[in-house]
């Protein structure tokens, strides 16, 4: 049985603007309208999406990379495809990330791509947030298409970091605004957070998706970076954590996977298709 979803004053506002938890207030509304369980968040944390840092903007690659796509190189994504020499500089340098764990906005786009494109999500029991390395958090309306080719991508991504929502009239279908994971998982209140990492507890995927649905509240943390681990700071607010694989899977494959045996955990399938026995 899934849980029902919460109440109103469940869902803390945040921000200046007061805008709540899932950031789409009109949705939720009608959802909770419906009494459809709101079933499993999903965050990419330290997602390797950021703007290029202040430290390498003057590098001739960086220079170059901006001239050619006709942006100040302030507001260009960094990406290791084209930023391998600029990234090289920034590892040499003092800074807070380390820098192979940066630069990778195609794990973002696959991630997405595989979990938005879901029967889960058509069904409205899917939010999904990514958290970034330097602290800010995307909120995804459920109702977005977003681009599949990764040029196209990344100019939207580019486009959301100037103006901070995407479009720049009418419902929001992407929103971005500086915030730590920590005061995520405080406004989503979740009744447990759980974790997927290569040092977690070995567990058969489709187990965790059992376990998750039978929570009230389940919010799931995939790292969206290439390499390394979860920061301390992450770890302190996971509960469990689980390892799926005895070797590390790309973050797109973890959340495709885990989605589509949330969904079997729930009867998605059988609801959808409207079978009753197995073939
Ligand atoms: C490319 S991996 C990062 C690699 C990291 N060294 C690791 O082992 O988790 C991206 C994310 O996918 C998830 N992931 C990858 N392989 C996994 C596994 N075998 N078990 C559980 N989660 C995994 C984790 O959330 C991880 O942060």
């Amino acid at each position: 049985m899934l849980p029902l979803l919460p109440q109103a004053n469940d869902l803390t506002t945040l921000g200046a603007d007061g805008s709540a938890c899932n950031l789409f207030a009109d949705q939720e509304q009608e959802l909770r309208s419906r009494r459809v369980p709101l079933a499993l968040t999903l965050v990419l944390v330290e997602s390797a999406l950021q703007l290029v840092p202040n430290e390498i903007l003057s590098h001739p690659q960086i220079k170059h990379y901006a001239k050619k796509r006709r942006k100040a190189a302030d507001e260009i994504l960094l990406d290791r495809s084209f930023h391998h020499s600029a990234m090289q500089r920034l590892a040499r340098m003092p800074y807070p990330i380390p820098a192979d764990k940066m630069g990778r906005p195609d794990i973002v786009h696959n991630t997405l791509l595989q979990v938005l494109e879901t029967p889960l999500n058509w069904e409205g029991l899917l939010r999904v947030f990514v958290h970034t390395q330097d602290e800010h958090v995307i909120s995804i309306n459920p109702k977005v298409r977003l681009p599949k080719n990764y040029i196209r991508f990344i100019g939207l991504i580019e486009q959301l970091f100037a103006k901070k929502r995407v479009p720049k009239e009418g419902e929001p279908l992407l929103r971005i605004e500086r915030m730590s994971l920590q005061q995520l998982a405080t406004i989503c209140g979740p009744t447990e957070v759980l974790g997927f990492s290569t040092q977690g507890k070995p567990a058969f995927i489709r187990d965790v998706a059992e376990f998750a649905s039978t929570l009230k509240s389940p919010l799931t943390l995939i790292g969206g970076f290439p390499r390394g681990h979860f920061t301390e700071k992450t770890k302190q607010l996971v509960k469990e954590t689980f390892s799926v694989d005895k070797r590390p899977l790309d973050a797109w494959v973890v959340a495709g996977r885990f989605v589509y045996d949330f969904e079997w955990s729930i009867g998605l399938a059988k609801t959808r298709l409207k079978i009753q026995k197995p073939m």
